[in-house]
């Protein structure tokens, strides 16, 4: 039997659950927010779909009640607040910190073998907040920003070619920031062809620029950030862990000296499996994606800074 709990039931955490009871990624899912009824009742709509759907996974909210919670596997953290339009992610530290460190403690009480799975924003940066406070091993602290990212540019990629989505692979690493992000337009391809022969350079750059800023398109335009894809990359990390997929995707890592740099969390290749984080791949960047990288850890590393208090 697996047990995956998702908190914060708002828009990201419910579809996160959704998408795992629809798709039978767990056997048991349990949804927690502080907010009365809250989750009760987006658990009661997405069972009664379930009901339509003929699926049999067993969803359950609660309201603030961590002993639901005992037991879990994997435990998908997306409390806090989200950016409005205008807003960077990195806005989101002040509060949001207090709201993660509470929460993983509440976690971690209740489920102290599970592996965590960090949504929250600034997503590197809580993510770190999380190594530095829980006590828990590396391999089990997971940030997810990449399967979102890499997502988001592998559909203007299938867009612009005209593709079947089976067919694009891309991914972006770095931090999960409208600057800081790398969309690795080197590595992208359609069915094994570098997607750089099948397109001019204009068009691809105009895909990497607008994957950067997809999320913030998104939040334009909705007037609050994103949630169906931001739920699914989030049940698509979930799965990789429970069912052992040894998927190499690119979520948010403490590095201790690959890619040249240490004590910071920052999207890159990793092996997920049933230990979590199972592997850093370390693949060879050009002298260019190296500088982008390394700037990218210098803007993960200064949001931290903003941190202080919040890590004793
Ligand atoms: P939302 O406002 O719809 O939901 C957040 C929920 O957290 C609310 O229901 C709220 O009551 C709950 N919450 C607040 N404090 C809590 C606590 N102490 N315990 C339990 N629940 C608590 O926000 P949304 O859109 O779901 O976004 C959630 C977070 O995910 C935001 O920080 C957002 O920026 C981030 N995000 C991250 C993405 C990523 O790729 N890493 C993508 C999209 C959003
Ligand atoms: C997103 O990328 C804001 O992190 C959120 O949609």
């Amino acid at each position: 039997m697996s047990k995956v709990t998702v908190i914060g039931a708002g828009n990201v955490g419910a579809t996160a659950a959704n998408v795992l009871v629809l798709s039978q990624i767990a056997d048991e899912v349990v949804l927690l927010d502080i907010k009365e009824g809250v989750s009760e009742g987006k658990a009661m709509d997405i069972m009664q779909t379930a009901n339509i759907l003929k699926v049999n996974t067993v969803l359950k909210g609660v309201t603030n009640d961590y002993a639901a919670t005992a037991g879990s596997d994997v435990v998908v953290i997306t409390s806090g607040i989200p950016r409005k339009p205008g807003m960077t992610r990195e806005e989101l530290i002040g509060v949001n910190a207090g709201i993660v460190k509470s929460v993983v403690s509440n976690v971690i009480a209740h489920s102290p073998n599970a592996i965590i799975v960090c949504v929250s924003n600034p997503m590197d940066t809580m993510t770190y907040l999380i190594h530095k406070t829980s006590g828990l091993p590396k391999n089990r602290i997971i940030g997810m920003g990449g399967a979102l990212d890499s997502a988001r540019f592998r559909y203007y990629l299938t867009q612009a070619l005209g593709a079947n989505v089976n067919d694009v692979d891309g991914m972006v690493i770095g931090g999960h920031g409208d600057t800081t992000m790398i969309p690795m337009k080197r590595l992208a391809t359609y069915r094994g062809v570098p997607v750089s022969t099948l397109m001019e350079k204009e068009t691809l750059d105009k895909i990497a620029a607008d994957t950067m800023v997809g999320g913030a398109t998104l939040t334009g335009l909705l007037g609050t950030s994103a949630w169906y894809a931001p739920g699914a990359a989030a049940a698509q990390v979930v799965k990789a862990v429970l069912h052992n997929e040894k998927l190499l995707l690119p979520c948010s890592a403490m590095l201790e000296g690959e890619y040249g740099h240490e004590d910071v969390c920052v999207g890159v290749p990793v092996i997920l499996g049933k230990e979590g984080i199972e592997k850093v791949v370390e693949i060879e960047l050009t002298a260019d994606e190296k500088e982008l990288f390394d700037k990218s850890v210098a803007a993960c590393k200064n949001t931290n800074a903003a941190l202080e208090g919040a890590l004793n």
